[in-house]
């Protein structure tokens, strides 16, 4: 097998890791995976980005960097038919997991083209450019992540997005704690610590913090072994604050396009009345920071970045009724959708469900001959109705 290109010096020990504990641990499946996640359909990370889905998007570049055992390129290939899609990972064992896995799915026919190579995200100048570039939970485990950042933005086409999934400070306190115990216990990365690191939640008082917390929020999580080493045994990784991540992205030139979990960020999720009307007048920045001071439950941010800033202005009624539109690609139930892009339980009144099954039904008619502006804008603000550009 190729030489993954050492360009990072955390790469030989994060590959050898990653040969011990592939990650994800998720099953294999004959078909395609199950359900269905909006951040791996680029048309629907595009309506969210943009506020409409543009012309000339049919055949998407994809890039899955550090793919691990191939679940999220396995998404990628189902939700963008037709697209051309890259995945790679500089640990042998996962890509040979992901191989299998798309093997089994039949992601290659939904594609134009798929590779998986086994190789490291610094090493892609020879690859020309992608619309859209998925690496999540890859950065923080590089030894200098900014260099990893630099060298996605560099494969990023100037219209393209990148979503990352990095971990968070606050939300891993827990975690960590348990990580440096386990490194003072010198129990080791491998089959050993795996055996120590779940002794040590059976061993700890059930009231103790660590094992409480391990046991409400991560224990189901880290069923599998491989994602129980992942969290508790990792040789290298790196967490932020939102301060940190603004510092982060500006080092590669990159902008901010706005969270993959929109609802976290949501204030009306933490505050009422007077506070949240405050909270609200402040800048978007600011609020963010204090949804993160107030919920110190985050483990992990997950965003877009573009190469340019992206505004985003609202269509007039006019042009409202003149667009075509697309139904979400990831809403469940055909033709009556019953949950969101989120898999949650979807409310819709006759006249949206109706309009929901139009567009199904008569793709290439005019929006405003369909619905009136306001079902229109409402179902699109809900990322229920894709607007084309
Ligand atoms: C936590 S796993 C995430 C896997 C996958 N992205 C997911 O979320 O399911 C991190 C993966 O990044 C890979 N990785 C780490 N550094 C890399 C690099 N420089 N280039 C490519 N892959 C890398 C590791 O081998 C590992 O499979």
């Amino acid at each position: 097998m190729a030489n993954p290109g050492i360009r990072d010096a955390a790469t030989p020990v994060v590959s050898a890791f990653y040969d011990r504990f592939p990650f994800p641990g998720d099953p294999m499946q004959d078909g395609p995976p199950p359900g269905y996640n909006w951040r791996w359909c680029y048309q629907s990370v595009l309506a969210a980005v943009h506020g409409a889905v543009p012309a000339g998007s049919e055949r998407p570049r994809i890039l899955d960097a550090g793919c691990g055992t191939g679940v999220s390129t396995d998404y990628l290939c189902h939700l963008n038919p037709g697209a051309d899609v890259l995945g790679i990972d500089i640990s042998e064992r996962a890509l040979a997991m992901a191989r299998e896995r798309l093997q089994c799915s039949g992601a290659a026919a939904q594609v134009s083209s798929l590779r998986q190579e086994q190789r490291s995200l610094l090493d892609l100048e020879n690859e020309g450019l992608f619309d859209y570039i998925n690496s999540v939970g890859v950065l923080h485990h590089l030894d200098q992540p900014e260099a990893g950042l630099r060298a996605l933005a560099g494969r990023l086409a100037p219209d393209g997005l990148l979503h990352l999934f990095l971990y968070a400070d606050a939300g891993r306190w827990e975690i960590h704690r348990t990580q440096q115990a386990l490194t003072l216990l010198d129990v080791g990365t491998g089959s050993e610590g795996l055996r120590l690191g779940r002794e040590l939640f059976e061993t700890l008082p059930e009231s103790n913090r660590l094992a409480r917390h391990h046991r409400e929020r991560w224990a189901l999580d880290c069923a599998a072994d491989s994602n129980f080493a992942d969290m508790y045994l990792h040789p290298q990784e790196t967490s932020y604050n939102l301060e940190r991540l603004f510092t982060f992205i500006a080092t590669a030139g990159l902008h901010f396009a706005g969270f993959s979990n929109p609802e976290v960020w949501d204030l009306a999720r933490l505050l009422q009345g007077e506070l949240l009307e405050r909270a609200r007048a402040l800048p978007h920045q600011q609020q963010w920071l204090l949804v993160e001071q107030l919920d110190p439950d985050i483990s992990h941010f997950e965003f877009f970045l573009s190469s340019a800033p992206i505004a985003t202005t609202p269509l007039s009624d006019e042009a409202l009724r003149a667009a075509h539109g697309l139904r979400q690609p990831c809403l469940w139930g055909e033709p009556y959708p019953i949950l969101d892009r989120n898999m949650q339980p979807l409310q819709l009144n006759d006249l949206e469900r109706q309009l929901l099954i139009s567009i199904h039904d008569q793709p290439d008619t005019p929006l405003g001959a369909l619905a009136a502006p306001a079902v229109i804008r409402d179902l699109a603000a809900r990322q229920l109705l894709l607007l084309k550009a």
